[in-house]
């Protein structure tokens, strides 16, 4: 069991309140646990059918032969859609700052629209069939010859033909600052560790599913997406329709963590299917399914050397990195980044390279980059404080920077130290016998470790309405993402706090193309980007009402300006003059007002996205003033069988500065959530890939080990809660930063129980024994 903890009292009042910063009930929570809510697979219409995909069985090559008789032949199936018949494609369009809906494409393989074949699992073929057993009974009788080309999909092979990583706006591929390797050399202590982590793959709860209905040129997406605005935009440029006709909906989601921010071929191939059939077509992928058509996190190899003073400052700082992308796509993951970030020295080397395989490309997963950087970086740092025979707290705190080590900014807001300290009062680090494998229960070695979270803080713009009604109801309408994040339930609560109305007055309407255009939910920036603008459209609302009250006569509000009013009690009220003020009902009502109502958000609903470009823009020159983000110190507990090898994770304390806490009960959950995933990372997760054709060899829940209840103890979260002067609200994002620092505090207790650094994960018994 997991417990809730409690914020502290909440400093610097005018940004909190009583709303903001309670642990209030999720909005969504009655609809998800009672099966109300409809997921995108879940839509019924009189007419649906079902597609199911048929994969590529080759690595690389190209498709000669493809024959669809005997499927054709089964009763119910309406089609077989390959690359000889399906309907035409238009080619992903470049991004541009106007339209940036082409970077979302997983790939820009053309999805039956080609005779190429660029990985294993690739999809070549789709059945569309009354039912869903049949479509994929028929899915199975597809035969298809092959051409084969010659592929490369072993990473370790081929490590020696990386290519500079040229990075990307947040994350160049190389900073060097000094002369690292010089320092290195010359340091009075060093340590110099090679590390590997594997692929690990998206298990969201809910598999990738699309239900797609056409209607003449205009289309009805139900979609599980991080990415409503440009999903809309991808899927108008790539079918040849108006943007303004096509609507995502993507009400209910169960779980993304980065597997929804791009469009993979499910998405594409059930649009196309319905275009094809003229009827509604579901497409839910199986899990294995979605381990072989949406991308996962990057294997990696990375070297960190660190040179030091026999006093523990670092003098050097070697940081280097091979990551894998698709050869037809992929992301660049800024594994080292959080070199640049974390310990100030002199002579920091951070450089990173990729090989580009013959497998399906890369994505998004909580944290990429920062989760696998942090646990080499973290684990070298607590081998140099083995080396130097002080606490691994203490190395950190030693080297802890007042400004960017790299470029010398300021931070907007670091609490590493805050961090360390109380979770070490919570933990009880005290009590720590810093000898290896000195401490033990029974046939258990038990050993703790700590490690540095961390996590770039971004924002980018929102197009949001409020409207209040003379009742004192308000209603919000953004198409922001809930995919469980309780972002509904957090904007609800922003909402109620800046106009002064309860939790319950305020409906939030989010989820949809047929909102205002939200930000994408990714890179832990949505619950800031949307509370700067709806922030934004309550000031305006408030100062409406003020308006409104100024030209009666008899309103106590008369001659206030905007700052001499608050918003409570469902109304407006003179600032320290309690019962000096008037209700909305009251205001509204005289001036024989029914609702107030006032957007904000740049540009068109359709332009939004471009609007999204010039924000992040802005948000990406403000880090160039700023150092800024969210930062945490991991502590765990860990027991390791003296005979088999099996590790436990027994105790978990984290503590961690995300601004400030919206809702303590969300932010905890996201927290844990991201510590859950971290210790699937560091025990169990792995994608075991065929050396020879790339093939994913364990595209199950039973063969891919994600921790379950009894894998997961008590986890202990703390927030700082401290508002970051420049971020909306004070509110700096919560999801990622959890992930980040978790294998390397386990891999750090696992060498303070055995003695053992492990540099390879996931820490499974056969590495340890
Ligand atoms: Mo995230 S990996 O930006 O959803």
């Amino acid at each position: 069991m997991t417990t809730v903890t409690e914020a502290p009292a909440p400093p610097g009042g005018a940004t909190k309140g009583r709303v903001v910063g309670a642990p209030v009930d999720r909005v969504d929570g009655r609809e998800k646990t009672t099966g109300a809510a409809r997921y995108s697979a879940e839509y019924p219409y009189p007419d649906l059918v079902h597609a199911v995909l048929v994969p590529a069985t080759i690595t690389r090559g190209r498709i000669t032969r493809i024959d669809t008789t005997r499927a054709s032949a089964v009763p119910g199936v309406l089609a077989v859609l390959t690359h000889l018949n399906a309907p035409r494609l238009k080619p992903v369009r470049r991004p541009t700052p106007f339209d940036l809906s082409g970077a979302v494409a997983g790939t820009p393989v053309d999805y039956l629209n080609t005779d190429e074949v660029h990985w294993d699992g690739q999809p070549v073929a789709v059945v569309v069939a009354e039912s869903l057993e049949t479509a994929r009974h028929a899915a199975r009788l597809v035969r298809v010859g092959y051409e084969e080309a010659p592929a490369a999909v072993d990473f370790t092979a081929e490590l020696d033909h990386a290519e500079p990583d040229k990075g990307n706006p947040v994350q160049p591929g190389r900073t060097a600052k000094g002369d690292a390797p010089a320092a290195l050399a010359a340091a009075a202590v060093s340590v110099d560790l090679s590390f590997r982590t594997p692929p690990y793959n998206h298990n969201a709860l809910e598999p990738h599913s699309t239900t797609a209905v056409w209607d003449g040129d205009r289309l009805t997406v139900h979609e599980g997406t991080q990415n409503i605005g440009w999903l809309r935009r991808h899927l108008a440029n790539r079918f040849g329709v108006p943007a303004d006709g096509v609507r995502v909906v993507s009400t209910y989601v169960g779980g993304a963590f980065g597997g929804r921010f791009r469009v993979w071929a499910g998405t594409i191939l059930a649009v196309l299917a319905a275009r094809a059939v003229g009827r509604p077509v579901r497409l839910m992928l199986s899990r294995e399914e979605v381990y072989r058509t949406v991308g996962g996190r990057t294997p990696s190899v990375q070297r960190v050397a660190l040179g030091a003073r026999p006093d523990g400052r670092l003098t050097a700082i070697v940081h280097t990195a091979v990551t894998r992308t698709g050869r037809s796509g992929g992301d660049n993951e800024p594994v080292t980044g959080v070199s640049r970030h974390q310990y100030a020295c002199d002579n920091i080397l951070a450089e990173q390279k990729r090989v580009r395989l013959d497998v399906l490309p890369n994505a998004t997963m909580r944290a990429p980059g920062e989760s696998i950087g942090t646990f080499a970086l973290e684990s070298a740092v607590d081998e140099l404080a083995v080396r130097l025979d002080l606490d691994p707290i203490e190395v950190r705190l030693r080297n802890e920077p007042d400004v960017g080590p790299v470029d010398g900014k300021k931070f907007s807001h670091r609490r590493v130290r805050e961090a360390y300290a109380l979770g070490a009062e919570r933990f009880g680090w005290a009590e720590r016998d810093p000898r290896p494998g000195s401490m033990r229960d029974g046939r258990w070695l038990v050993g703790t470790g700590v490690a540095t979270a961390y996590h770039p803080a971004l924002m980018m713009g929102a197009q949001v309405t409020v409207r209040l009604s003379a009742g004192g109801s308000v209603l919000v309408r953004c198409g922001f993402h809930e995919f469980g994040n309780g972002a509904a339930t957090a904007q609800t609560q922003i909402a109620a706090q800046a106009l002064g109305v309860p939790v319950e007055a305020v409906t939030v309407e989010y989820g949809s193309s047929d909102q205002p255009t939200g930000p994408m939910g990714g890179g832990s920036m949505q619950t800031a980007s949307v509370a700067a603008d709806l922030l934004a459209a309550c000031e305006k609302v408030r100062r409406s009402v003020l308006g409104l009250a100024g030209r009666s006569p008899d309103s106590p509000l008369r001659g206030c300006a905007p700052g001499d009013v608050e918003a409570r009690d469902g109304g407006l009220f003179r600032v320290g003059r309690p019962g000096e003020g008037e209700t909305y009902a009251e205001i509204l009502g005289r001036a024989g007002r029914g609702e107030v109502e006032a957007a904000v958000g740049t540009g068109s609903r359709l332009a939004g996205v471009a609007g999204q470009a010039r924000s992040f823009g802005r948000a990406l020159r403000g880090l160039r003033s700023f150092g800024r983000a969210a930062t945490g110190a991991q502590f765990c507990e860990v027991r390791v069988d003296s005979d088999t090898g099996e590790v436990r994770v027994s105790r978990w304390t984290g503590v961690f500065d995300i601004g400030t806490v919206v809702n303590p009960k969300l932010a905890g959950s996201q927290l844990r959530g991201g510590i859950v995933m971290g210790l699937g990372m560091a025990l169990g997760e792995e994608t075991l890939v065929d050396p020879r054709t790339g093939r994913i060899m364990n595209p199950s829940l039973a063969e891919y080990h994600i921790p379950v209840h009894a894998d997961v103890p008590r986890i202990d979260v703390h927030v700082l809660d401290d508002p970051d002067p420049t971020m909306p609200l004070g509110v700096v994002g919560a999801g990622e930063v959890g992930i980040t620092g978790v294998a390397a505090a386990i891999a750090n207790a696992v060498r303070h129980a055995t003695g053992r650094r492990l540099t390879e994960l996931p820490i499974t018994l056969d590495r340890l024994l």
